[in-house]
């Protein structure tokens, strides 16, 4: 489906961001964005590193990416509030635990990672932003980047919101963590 390159919405909260796709200018704005993490944030959304190196090769490399990574931002432009991200195709660690599932059909699959900023998080942000991003993406199978730490409830009622299910349990840090997927619909 075609959409805008932007949206705009309000929220619970009655703020109002503008969701888009990440833009090299937004280098600045993206390392503010993972500075502003709280601990238990940081601890539940790992894709990558947050240091500037990392976020100035990002946003050099839009271009070239097999990840469409998305944002939310203030109407004045000036603060990001979340970054999401899809990546086409699956990371080989995910995958081996889904052939260890008997699932080895994910050729196809898209693999997704979510973040909102901590003051944003429940205003509902989230499920906009999902939404607006299954929209904009063709139907397919989506897996969880690196799974769900079984103790982030509301992560998970969030995936089971939008019929991601419980595909497989496993261990990593010293924490059980649950991988799910969304069949295409
Ligand atoms: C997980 C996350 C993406 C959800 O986005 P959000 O904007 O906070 O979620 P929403 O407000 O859209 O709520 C979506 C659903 O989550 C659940 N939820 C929201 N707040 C909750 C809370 N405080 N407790 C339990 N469940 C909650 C509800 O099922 C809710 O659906 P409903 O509003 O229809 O009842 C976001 O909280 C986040 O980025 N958290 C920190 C990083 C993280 O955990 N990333 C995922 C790593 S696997």
């Amino acid at each position: 489906m075609l959409l805008p390159s932007f949206y705009i919405t309000t929220l619970k909260n009655n703020s109002q961001v503008r969701i888009r796709l990440l833009q090299w200018e937004d280098e600045e704005k993206l390392l503010a964005y993972f500075a502003s993490f709280s601990p238990e944030t940081r601890n539940r959304f790992g894709p990558h590193p947050f240091d500037a190196s990392t976020v100035h090769q990002i946003c050099t490399n839009l271009e070239q990416d097999d990840i469409q990574r998305y944002i939310a931002e203030t109407l004045d432009g000036k603060q990001i509030v979340a970054y999401m991200l899809m990546k086409h195709g699956t990371l080989e660690k995910d995958a081996e635990r889904m052939h260890t599932y008997g699932l080895d059909t994910l050729g196809n699959a898209f693999t997704f990672a979510p973040s909102i900023a901590d003051s944003y998080q429940s205003s509902g942000l989230g499920s906009i932003m999902l939404t607006y991003i299954l929209a904009s993406l063709p139907a397919r199978k989506i897996i969880l980047w690196g799974g769900v730490q079984a103790s982030n409830q509301r992560a998970v009622s969030y995936y089971t919101k939008f019929g991601f299910h419980k595909v497989g349990t496993f261990e990593y840090h010293n924490g059980t963590n649950y991988d799910m997927i969304r069949e295409p619909t």
